[in-house]
């Protein structure tokens, strides 16, 4: 596939997938959406893949939607456009996504982070929702994602006033999972990728899907989620690989089967 607003490469289990757009900070217009969305979904049925990075550049992982693009829109315009309904395909991934996030990730950015299932965050890593400043409000699930995350006062205080969290807040508000040096924050990312990747692929699949329904559902239907994803990892090769080798002493050889 021919892309012109990302990149694609594959670092052994890894798809790593980066936004270039660098001269608009990595806005997101609806190409580089749709882009980012398809190779998303290509890693996702790949069987070599086990595990997907998404990254910008050191000043910018994305500021947002691109608000050239949207500028003289209508309602009505956005509305039949479905302006922000293609955001959603994320939930389609059934692979780990981790955002390796350096600069700025605002408005749409700090959305689709939000929407990942890990974040590496560089020390230069900042995260706001400034939506207000144009007159507008986060439509990416800012809202929602965010005030689940670190709770409803400092959700508040992003989207209506603008607080914009340095990576020490975010990795103390839970916005992140770990935060490295600017110098190798990619390669960070990706070994870190690297190590999930190579973890039992139908195991890491239900787990994603188990711990998705804390924030979905109710703890009882949380719960019958997680159920009815660990008893049929006992119908897998891996899970007899995996309890064998425990006992054997060994390293277990995953086959995602
Ligand atoms: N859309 C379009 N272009 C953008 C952009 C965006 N979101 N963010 C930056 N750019 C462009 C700038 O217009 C500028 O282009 P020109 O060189 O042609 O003028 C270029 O990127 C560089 O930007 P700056 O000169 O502003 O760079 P800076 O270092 O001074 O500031 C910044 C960087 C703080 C990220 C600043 O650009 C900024 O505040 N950007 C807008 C952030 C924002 O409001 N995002 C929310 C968008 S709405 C949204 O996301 C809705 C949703 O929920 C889906």
């Amino acid at each position: 596939m021919t892309y012109t607003t990302i990149l694609t490469e594959t670092r052994g289990r890894v798809g790593v997938v980066t936004l270039n757009r660098p001269k608009a900070m990595n806005a997101f217009n609806q190409q580089m959406l749709g882009e980012l969305f398809d190779a998303l979904e290509a890693f996702d049925k790949d069987q070599a893949i086990g595990a997907i990075v998404v990254t910008g550049n050191e000043k910018a992982f994305a500021a947002g939607a691109d608000i050239k693009e949207m500028a003289e829109a209508s309602y009505v315009e956005m509305l039949t456009a479905g302006h922000v309904q293609s955001w959603d395909r994320i939930r389609g991934i059934r692979k780990p996504v981790i955002a390796a996030v350096s600069g700025w990730a605002l408005g749409g950015g700090c959305e689709f982070v939000l929407s990942c299932d890990m974040v590496v965050a560089s020390e230069s890593a900042k995260f706001g929702q400034p939506e207000i400043t144009i007159g507008v409000i986060p439509g990416a699930g800012g809202t929602q994602r965010l005030a689940r995350l670190v709770g409803k006062y400092l959700a508040m205080e992003m989207v209506i006033n603008n607080r914009t969290l340095t990576a020490q807040e975010a990795l103390q508000f839970g916005l992140a999972n770990r935060i490295v040096p600017v110098e190798g924050y990619l390669d960070a990312a990706v070994s870190f990728a690297e190590e999930i990747a190579s973890r039992a692929p139908l195991a890491v699949r239900m787990a994603k899907d188990a711990v998705n329904a804390a924030f979905e559902t109710a703890l009882s239907e949380g719960l019958a989620v997680e159920k009815r994803n660990f008893y049929p990892l006992f119908a897998t090769e891996d899970q007899k690989e995996g309890m064998k080798a425990f006992i054997e002493k060994r390293k277990a050889e995953w086959k995602g089967k």
